[in-house]
């Protein structure tokens, strides 16, 4: 029988995984490096699959095997980078993405690469450089524009945000996320929530980075500061309670919830932070939806609901509130964070979330049939060197 041809196989794989066939894209591949082990071009592809299935660790080893044995070569340099920055390893990515551009300086994609990598290490000014570039060599591509926009948002170059906001909202599949945008610059009304894909992505890029910079950096305490609100309020640490928690990121709020539940259930949006949170082995069940879609299904389930750093994303609470009171069980504890605002009912900041006026919520909790058993001002974090204020409420179902 003639030997296989490795060239052939890899044309075949590469046939397959265009054709979205990717179990077999990878098994040929996986031909391709048992026939030839040093093939950088299958190393780099099986790391991409790896990477399409959110599978990091795996994408990493070959992405980097590849660029280990063919230095130099921008194909593998660029996988590498991209998979670098998707795994939070921002410093690496910036210097694999630099020495991909520097071989290659039209790869508008590394190019925004290395922009949403700079920007993530809160380098905006240096960000914009690479960024324009991309722009410049691609109007056309919405992804650019809108990484551009968030740039000049934060480096406070509003006008040119706008522009580039404008430019990426011709897309349809990125209008939402650019109008939340110019809504946050004051050229569009406020929406009543922040897009989920807008969440879906802030968080998928943060969920590598979020334990250390929400708890270092930032002084994130939330979930702790809650925990202690719900003890001062009566709700017994007893590990006897059904809890949701919503909105449960990595599950840092877990961690503070967990010694009041018998059962700890958790919902996100970001299937990145879900996966973090699925590490720590801490709930029951953890769920990837929307917290307005998962409510209503879940009539009376819940002894203790939960919402830290999370209803921030959400403008109009009008329809949050009765169906979080809904799903309690009578008598039922929720508990949640908001960052407060003076303007009525609530207003986009220029941080992208939403603040919400103290006594506006309140007559919302009325409303929902929810009275307040506790209530606190705080500090939330620190955002830029400045503190963002917030409450805390504990609030229980009436009977
Ligand atoms: C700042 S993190 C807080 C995570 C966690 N609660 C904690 O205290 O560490 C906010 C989380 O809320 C999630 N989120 C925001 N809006 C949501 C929605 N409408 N439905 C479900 N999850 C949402 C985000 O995906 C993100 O993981």
């Amino acid at each position: 029988m003639a030997k296989p041809d490795p060239d052939a196989l890899l044309r075949q794989g590469l046939a397959r995984h265009q054709a979205g066939d990717t179990a077999e894209a990878g098994r040929l591949y996986r031909r391709v490096l048992a026939l030839r082990p040093a093939d950088g071009n299958a190393l780099n592809l099986l790391g991409q699959l790896a990477r399409a299935q959110g599978d990091l660790k795996a994408a990493l080893a070959l992405t980097g095997r590849a660029v280990a044995l063919h230095p130099g070569a921008p194909v593998f340099l660029a996988a590498h980078g991209a998979t670098l920055a998707e795994a939070g390893r921002l410093d690496e990515a910036v210097a694999t993405l630099r020495a991909t551009v520097a071989a290659r300086p039209t790869d508008a994609v590394s190019l925004r690469n290395l922009g949403q990598a700079l920007a993530a290490l809160g380098r905006t000014g240096e960000a914009l450089v690479p960024l324009r570039q991309a722009v410049a060599l691609h109007p056309a591509a919405a992804e650019a524009q809108l990484a551009l926009a968030h740039a000049c948002r934060e480096a406070g170059l509003r006008e040119e945000a706008a522009i580039h906001a404008r430019n990426a909202a011709a897309d349809p599949a990125l209008a939402g996320q650019a109008g939340f945008l110019l809504a946050a610059l004051g050229a569009a009304p406020a929406p009543d929530r922040a897009p989920a894909a807008y969440v879906r992505d802030l968080f998928d890029q943060y969920a590598p980075r979020f334990d250390d910079d929400l708890t270092g950096r930032l002084g994130y305490r939330t979930p702790a500061a809650l925990a202690e609100l719900l003890r001062d309020s009566g709700i017994a640490v007893d590990s006897s309670l059904r809890v949701l928690d919503l909105g449960c990121g990595t599950g840092l709020s877990g961690v503070a919830l967990a010694p009041f539940a018998a059962r700890l259930e958790g919902l996100d949006l970001s299937p990145r932070m879900l996966a973090a949170a699925r590490a720590r082995g801490l709930y029951h069940a953890l769920h990837e939806t929307d917290l307005l879609d998962a409510l209503p299904r879940q009539p009376g389930a819940w002894d203790l609901i939960v919402a830290a750093d999370v209803l921030n994303y959400l403008g109009d609470l009008a329809p949050v509130l009765p169906a979080l009171a809904a799903a309690l069980a009578q008598g039922g504890t929720a508990a949640f964070s908001v960052e407060v605002g003076e303007v009525a009912p609530f207003a986009l900041g220029p941080g992208l979330r939403y603040r919400h006026q103290p006594a506006h919520l309140r007559g919302l909790f009325a409303g929902a049939g929810l009275s307040v058993l506790a209530e606190q001002d705080c500090v939330l974090r620190q955002e830029q060197g400045q503190a963002v204020a917030g409450m805390l409420w504990v609030l229980r179902r009436q009977g």
